[in-house]
């Protein structure tokens, strides 16, 4: 049997990544959308480290109140903006994310926000970029799991600037009602899990525990 956290609130954490947001046109959108929802941290970390000097702590701390992660980012050469990868390298340290002592991420959710210039059909074994946009994420996929997170299905606006005004505020609007929606426990998590997730041990000690106590 799953675990069901459906109903129960999630706090959420966005963290945006958009180095030249001037000239961002659906990463604006999307950010319109959720940026000022209550319930919902956004933190834009190009604005908050012009400089790339990320404070570890502050991060630490914003990650430990929140249940629910969300790298919002454009898709950069296959990956995230240069400044998520200094983000992951610097933040998710040994003994606080991972390894012997680190369980500061346990049974938290890990979501990628995306868009891309590619379109869909591009993102296909025999297309032009020759694998699955969740075979190129999978890199976020694992950090989540070695950290006893659970990594969800990515959202993604394919060919978000080839859309029209109209698609672009429905992709919006889709955004907006899932972040809502895993906010206020309308969305369960585990419902969205990535295709073919194995949830890390974190999840099933859990599991363990709460059969236990119901026996
Ligand atoms: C440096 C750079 C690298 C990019 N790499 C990719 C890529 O690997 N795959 C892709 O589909 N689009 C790629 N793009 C296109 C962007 O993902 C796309 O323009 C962006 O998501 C649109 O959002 P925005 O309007 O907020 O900038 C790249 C764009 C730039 C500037």
């Amino acid at each position: 049997m799953g675990i069901l956290y459906l109903a129960s609130f999630m706090k959420i954490l966005i963290l945006f990544a958009h180095p030249r947001l001037s000239g961002s046109h659906v990463q604006r959108t999307l950010s319109d959308a959720v940026s000022s929802l209550s319930g919902v941290t956004f933190h834009d970390l190009y604005a908050a480290y012009p400089d790339f000097t990320i404070d570890v702590a502050r991060e630490q701390a914003l990650l430990a109140e929140h249940d629910v992660i969300v790298l919002q980012h454009p898709f950069y050469w296959y990956s995230a903006p240069a400044i998520i990868k200094e983000w992951l390298d610097l933040v998710l340290e040994l003994g606080w994310a991972y390894g012997p002592g680190g369980d500061k991420l346990h049974r938290k959710f890990l979501m990628n926000a995306i868009s891309t210039g590619g379109a869909d059909a591009a993102y296909r074994r025999h297309g032009r970029n020759r694998f699955e946009i969740t075979d190129l994420l999978s890199p976020f996929n694992q950090s989540a799991h070695l950290c006893g997170m659970a990594y969800l299905e990515p959202f993604v606006v394919f060919a978000g600037r080839w859309l029209t005004a109209e698609d672009l505020a429905l992709k919006a609007s889709d955004y907006q009602g899932l972040i809502e929606g895993l906010r206020d426990g309308h969305i369960d998590p585990m419902t969205r899990l990535a295709k073919a997730y194995a949830l890390p041990l974190a999840f099933e000690a859990q599991r363990l525990q709460k059969k236990r106590h119901a026996t």
